[in-house]
């Protein structure tokens, strides 16, 4: 049995408008935002802190409600949260009292799925997120990278249509980030999940998308959308080659353009 389907969904965000209230008044965190993540397709969104990226992620999630606009996943409204959807949050807040292998299952249970059959399945995803020597450890024995690994894994385990991934590897060392690039790169071309990658490193964005969205400091506007065309499979050699360089450069004068939030 294949651990999952290579089943994706399209996203597409229309006109996105999302002010919150707050004691000193209302705090518009996205106007106007529209963009799309193609079925399969890998998207990064690249903000500046506070750009409201956590809150477009919420918004795709159907966690949150937009005050204008709206969000539809294959071609469906998103009114609130959904099965097709896989999260992987900045910490991969594991139930340390659960081991790896019930961890990755959460999600079964949560959604009162078929937990035996979602079993062998979540077996086989440990096996392609390489921890499978680890099904019975406990989080607080293994490693960020690996704990990371096993959010990943936990996301897949209802075979979602959509990834939505919120700087997942953002509290991890330099060495093992660049290790999990790779990881996530080969993961997501075994799955052919489509995916939302938020992120605010250029290198990160670049080395995995097929396109980058740009968005201004808060409130969050799409200032560009580039395209990615480093050849795949790619490899840490990517990362020192012209081309990397150039898409990177490129960014980087992007965001050297704008103002402080
Ligand atoms: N519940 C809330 N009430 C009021 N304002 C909020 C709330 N949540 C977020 N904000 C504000 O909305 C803006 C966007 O927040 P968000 O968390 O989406 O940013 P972000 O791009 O994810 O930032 P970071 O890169 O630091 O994670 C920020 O200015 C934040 O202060
Ligand atoms: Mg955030």
């Amino acid at each position: 049995m294949l651990a999952v389907t290579r089943h994706a969904a399209s996203l597409a965000v229309r006109d996105l408008d999302l002010v919150y209230a707050s004691s000193r008044g209302p705090v518009p965190a996205l106007q106007q935002l529209s963009f799309d993540v193609a079925e399969g397709e890998f998207v990064s969104v690249l903000g500046p802190s506070g750009c409201g990226k956590s809150t477009l992620l919420k918004l795709a999630a159907g966690l949150l409600k937009p005050s204008a606009g709206r969000i539809e996943l294959a071609g469906r409204l998103v009114e609130g949260p959904r099965r097709e959807v896989g999260i992987v949050f900045q910490q991969a807040t594991l139930l340390p009292w659960k081991n790896v292998l019930e961890n990755v299952l959460v999600p079964v249970r949560a959604m009162r799925g078929d937990v035996a059959a979602a079993r062998e399945r979540a077996r086989e995803l440990l096996r392609m997120v390489k921890l499978e020597a680890f099904s019975s450890h406990y989080p607080q024995e293994l490693s960020g990278g690996m704990q990371q690994r096993v959010g990943i894994a936990r996301a897949l385990v209802h075979d979602p249509a959509l990834l939505l991934m919120d700087e997942p590897f953002a509290a991890l060392d330099a060495m093992t980030r660049e290790n999990m690039m790779v990881e996530l790169q080969r993961i997501w071309a075994g799955t052919g999940k489509s995916v939302l990658f938020i992120t605010h490193s250029i290198p990160e964005a670049v080395f995995l998308s097929d396109r980058v969205v740009v968005m201004s400091p808060r409130p969050g506007r799409v200032l560009r959308t580039m395209a990615i065309d480093l050849p795949r499979p790619r490899t840490i050699e990517t990362m020192v080659s012209p081309r990397f360089a150039e898409l990177t450069n490129e960014l980087r004068h992007v965001f050297a353009g704008m103002e402080p939030a």
